[in-house]
Order: C-alpha cells, then sequence, then structure tokens
C-alpha cells in the first residue's frame, strides 16, 4: 500500500466508516494522487489537471464563483453523503443506532485529529464550531474582576462580545490593541501585546490567521511571551486548521480552538478544542459535566442529545484531506491568492492589497481594497450581476472585500474575477 493509500485508510477508524465513501471519490484521488507523486508541491500547485480531479469531488455550481469559502466550505460530495448515511441510519432508531451504534467512533475521529494536531488524544475534544470551543475557554477560565484579557480588534467579533459579557457580568478589564494592516512586522505585533501586558493581565487571546485579511499572526512567540508571565494564551484557529500545515508543538500552545466545516471541509457544525492535559482541571465546561470528569477532554463534548453523524463524517474529510496533502493544498492557495492578487496591484495604484503575500504570514485568504469603489457596493454587484461571490468587510480600522477560493476554484474563474474587477476599475460601479 502507498503512503498517501494508508494515510487515507488509516484516518479513516475501520471498515464501517469506509462504507461511507463513495468508491469514486477515494480513487480518484488516490490516482490522481499518483500522477503527481514525487513532484515538489509548489510545482503541483499550478497542475490544472490534478487540480480538476480534486474538484471533481465537490458538487460545483460553475454558474457562480465562490470565493468566499473563508466562511464557510461546501463539504465534498462523498462526506455530505457520509453524514447523510448515518443521519438516516440514526433516524431508523435513534436511541440505538445513534447512541450506541454511532456515538462510540467519535473515539476514531478524537483520534485522528490528535494525530493531525499533534496532541494526544485525550487533549481533542470534538465540538460544533470554533464559536463553542473558544466560548468554552472564555467563559471557563476563573477570573475575578480587575483582572485584565488582552485580545486584538481583529480578533472574530463574537469572542469579543464573549469577553464583554464576561466583563459586563464580572467586572474583568478588556485591553483590545490594534496593529496596522499590513503589520509592519511579526515583532512588531508581538510589541504590542507586551506593552499591553500589566500584572493583572491574565489572558491573551489571539487568532492565528485573522478572518479579515487572512493576516498570519506570530502565535509562538504569543505563547512564550504569556507562559513566561504566566498568562493564559488562547489561540483562535478558525481559519488556520487544515489551511496550512502546522503542529501544535510549533505553536508550543497549550489552548487551540478551530472549526472544521471551513478548511477541512468537514460538514457544517464540526469542530473542535484542545486543552494540553495539565490545564484541563481549570477550564471549566460551558454545559455542566460530573467532578469525576474533570480531568477527562469529554467534559467539553456534555451538549446533550445531538447529531452523531456531522461529527463521525470528520474522519471522511481528513481522509480527503490527506489524500491531497496539506503542503500541496497551502501551495494551491498561495498560487490563486497570487493569481489574482498580482494581477490586480499591477492594474491600477488604486488597488491596495493589504494581505502580505508570502508564505509566513498568510495563505489562501487575501484582503484587497480599492480607492474609489464602495466596498458594499462592489460586493453587491460582483454578485447580483456577475455571480461571483466575496465577503465585504467593513472593519473601524478599515475595509475591502475578502477573497477566499478554494481547493476546486479553476484559474478561469480567477480570471474571470479579475477581468470583472480591471472593468470596474476603469468604469466605476453603475449609478
Ligand atoms: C477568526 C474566527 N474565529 C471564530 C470564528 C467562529 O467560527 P464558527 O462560526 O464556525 O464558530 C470565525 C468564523 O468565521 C472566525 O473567522
Amino acid at each position: 500500500m502507498s503512503l498517501n493509500r494508508r494515510a487515507l485508510f488509516g484516518s479513516l477508524g475501520g471498515a464501517a466508516a469506509l462504507a461511507a465513501f463513495r468508491a469514486d471519490a477515494l480513487a480518484r484521488i488516490a490516482e490522481a494522487a499518483k500522477t503527481v507523486a514525487g513532484r515538489p508541491a509548489a510545482s503541483v500547485a499550478s497542475d490544472e489537471t490534478y487540480w480538476a480531479e480534486i474538484a471533481r469531488a465537490f458538487d460545483v455550481d460553475r454558474t457562480l464563483i465562490n470565493l468566499n469559502n473563508g466562511g464557510c466550505s461546501p463539504a465534498p460530495a462523498h462526506v455530505l453523503e457520509a453524514m447523510i448515511r448515518d443521519l438516516r441510519f440514526s433516524n431508523e432508531i435513534p436511541v440505538y443506532h445513534m447512541w450506541t451504534v454511532l456515538e462510540p467512533r467519535i473515539e476514531s475521529v478524537r483520534r485522528d485529529l490528535a494525530a493531525e494536531f499533534g496532541c494526544d488524544p485525550e487533549e481533542m475534544a470534538i465540538t460544533r464550531n470554533a464559536s463553542e470551543s473558544l466560548e468554552t475557554l472564555i467563559c471557563g477560565i476563573d477570573l475575578k474582576a480587575g483582572d485584565e484579557v488582552i485580545f486584538t480588534t481583529q480578533n472574530y467579533p463574537r469572542m469579543i462580545t464573549s469577553w464583554d459579557q464576561r466583563s459586563r457580568r464580572q467586572g474583568i478589564v478588556l485591553k483590545p490593541i490594534s496593529f496596522p494592516v499590513p503589520p509592519k512586522s511579526a515583532a512588531d505585533i508581538v510589541e504590542r501585546f507586551r506593552q499591553a501586558i500589566t500584572p493583572r493581565t491574565r489572558v491573551i487571546e489571539v487568532t492565528h490567521i485573522t478572518n479579515l485579511t487572512g493576516q498570519i499572526l506570530p502565535v509562538r512567540d504569543l505563547v512564550r511571551l504569556g507562559r513566561e508571565r504566566g498568562i493564559e494564551v488562547f489561540v483562535d484557529g478558525a481559519h488556520a486548521f487544515a489551511q496550512f500545515p502546522f503542529k501544535r508543538d510549533d505553536l508550543e500552545c497549550d489552548y487551540y480552538a478551530t472549526s472544521l466545516h471551513k478548511w477541512l471541509f468537514a460538514p457544517i457544525g464540526t469542530g473542535f478544542l484542545y486543552v494540553r492535559k495539565a490545564k484541563q482541571k481549570s477550564i471549566w465546561p460551558l454545559m455542566a459535566a460530573p467532578a469525576t470528569m474533570d480531568e477527562d477532554i469529554r467534559k467539553y463534548e456534555e451538549i446533550g442529545t445531538h447529531p452523531a453523524a456531522n461529527h463521525n463524517a470528520i474522519a471522511v474529510a481528513l481522509a480527503f484531506h490527506r489524500g491531497i496533502g496539506a503542503e500541496r493544498k497551502a501551495a494551491r492557495l498561495r498560487l490563486l491568492r497570487d493569481r489574482w492578487a498580482k494581477r490586480l496591484a499591477a492594474a491600477s495604484p488604486r488597488v491596495r492589497i493589504l494581505t502580505p503575500l508570502n508564505d509566513t504570514e498568510s495563505c489562501g485568504i487575501g484582503f484587497v481594497h480599492v480607492e474609489g469603489l464602495d466596498t458594499e457596493k462592489l460586493q453587491a454587484h460582483l454578485w447580483d450581476k456577475h455571480r461571483i461571490m466575496t465577503t465585504p468587510i467593513i472593519h473601524p480600522e478599515f475595509n475591502g472585500l475578502r477573497i477566499t477560493p478554494n481547493v476546486y476554484t479553476t484559474f478561469d474563474e480567477i480570471d474571470a474575477f479579475c477581468d470583472r474587477m480591471e472593468k470596474l476599475l476603469k468604469s466605476g460601479l453603475p449609478a
């Protein structure tokens, strides 16, 4: 068995899960992997034949161009089918099929995700999304009035709202900091955090990659900064996991939260929460769990009745991700980013790309501000008139379009977006 196939089958968690695969999807990506074996990721990134094979795993509607895959990605058809199959099976007799047959399979999902992230399975909780994971951390850590929390004005709004609610309820003090887009340097970001630290600082919440401009932040340096001073560092990796390769030990983090319906292409309503073993006792679950579970990562999964189908299909999505390979996926996403961003930047001095176009500071997400074109009207025009979906980002400190292609995005689609933008740069938006 080749390495790729072993990685694929290894992540499936047994014969029962294997049956979930639409046979041709598995065969197709395994065959496609053979055709590019041994070639560097950067060279495979531009191989449209290879990526066309990957795209066939998705039910893509080519009458529209989806450049907002960051919000939520479609799952490949066979991942969706695995979930639907399990939903139907559950529905026959939920108390037995869902609870007794399917739910225990969460353990193989835990094992596979832990292997992918580089932690122990006993540190990996399966959740419904990054929000649930992060709120577990934000609401679950003991803090008292006057304790301080540092985050940036570019953290995800729901998380800022969660901190704000805790502040209103318990009098903790919030210390938001800002940094320019693009930032001066990674060191400058770390310095801004350092300057906000006081003897009362208890928590830093940092976004691994922002949902706004796609900026990757220097998480490991911030984790080290926090650890030196006894400050807990919560990492929001909603957009990072499976978009570009990294392991827990690259970040050295104690806490990590992500959604899996973004870049892993798992079904909607899937995520994980990593909490280092030694830290579990001090983070309460969102929904109460018995004291016997104080040091059991499963206490974060005590959420009442929920479908087993969604989280079990994570295993199938992970197999698909491994079938492509994290390096190849990231290289393709970066190539697509460069294709539109460099072309638009060259088209007019009014175009400002506010995402650094390099491998360490960004990946598939890019952000463009166009002087003279109203961001919201531009987004609406692209969708209403041309069926091109982008994301309008209106932040108090900057605004523009966020562009997030996916592995099924073709060069032709990127070029169609650029053609349209170049026309609008010349003619302006219709009144
Ligand atoms: C940086 C960041 N954090 C957290 C979230 C919340 O993710 P979800 O809505 O999947 O819980 C998002 C969603 O876009 C995000 O971009």
